[in-house]
């Protein structure tokens, strides 16, 4: 797969999710005009389509390459906050025979707020979206499942590789999913995400290993990969 392109509802969400697809002048006119003018006019009708639709398939190839070598092998991810799906759609074509299942919201927050989420009421996505983004990239249904968090009914099955980019334990805690994930990891899966502070997980993970670190961002997070529950 060589680039995506997106359609003008799918650029918005990739906007809201990924702040750094925000030009200087996109920049400008939030503090212009606030947050809700922008979550809901300025990162829809003012976005350059094509140039999102670059940048984002670059900023995930970078995130696939990054943990390319601890999944190349695997089959069933589980994806917490994947957003529009880019890296995931990766996953799936690279990587044959793969499985992909799906935990997000099914709504945009009217204002939103980048940064620690206390009550974890901030969401940025549309799963129909994110289910069109997948289908139009040639990945059959039977590919993929899409849970939403609002819903409650997430699946029991044991997953080989969790992943939760920018989401979980960067944006709310890691306690909003700590039960869940028990669940549905076993000694042999990996669970891959983004925090500030990772030497916390050395008490609740047996192994803890730092695969990238965020020095230019304003958190500073640290991307670690953890296995078996203590
Ligand atoms: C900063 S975006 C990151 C999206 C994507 N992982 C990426 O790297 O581009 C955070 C995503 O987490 C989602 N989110 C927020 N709370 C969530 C929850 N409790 N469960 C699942 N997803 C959640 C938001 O809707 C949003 O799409």
């Amino acid at each position: 797969m060589k680039s995506f392109i997106l359609n003008k509802n799918l650029a918005h969400l990739a906007v809201l999710q990924r702040i750094e697809l925000i030009d200087k002048r996109l920049k400008k006119l939030r503090k212009l005009f606030g947050r809700y003018i922008f979550s809901k006019i300025i990162s829809k009708h003012f976005i350059n389509i094509k140039e999102v639709s670059k940048n984002y398939f670059k900023i995930m190839e970078e995130e696939f390459h990054c943990i390319e070598k601890y999944i190349y092998s695997k089959k069933n991810f589980l994806s917490i906050g994947a957003g529009i799906g880019g890296l995931e759609l990766l996953i799936l074509s690279n990587l044959s025979n793969t499985h992909l299942t799906f935990i997000e919201k099914n709504y945009i927050s009217k204002k939103i707020k980048y940064g620690w989420d206390e009550s974890n009421n901030e969401g940025y996505n549309n799963l129909h979206q994110l289910k069109n983004f997948i289908l139009s990239n040639k990945i059959t249904s039977d590919r993929f499942r899409i849970f939403d968090f609002n819903k409650n009914n997430f699946p029991l099955n044991k997953f080989e590789v969790l992943l939760s980019i920018y989401s979980l334990d960067y944006h709310y805690d890691f306690n909003v999913y700590y039960e869940y994930i028990k669940k549905v990891m076993n000694n042999e899966s990996i669970l891959i995400f983004d925090t500030i502070r990772p030497d916390y997980f050395k008490n609740i993970f047996k192994f803890v290993e730092v695969i990238k670190e965020d020095i230019d961002t304003v958190h500073k997070s640290k991307r670690i990969i953890c296995s078996k529950f203590i």
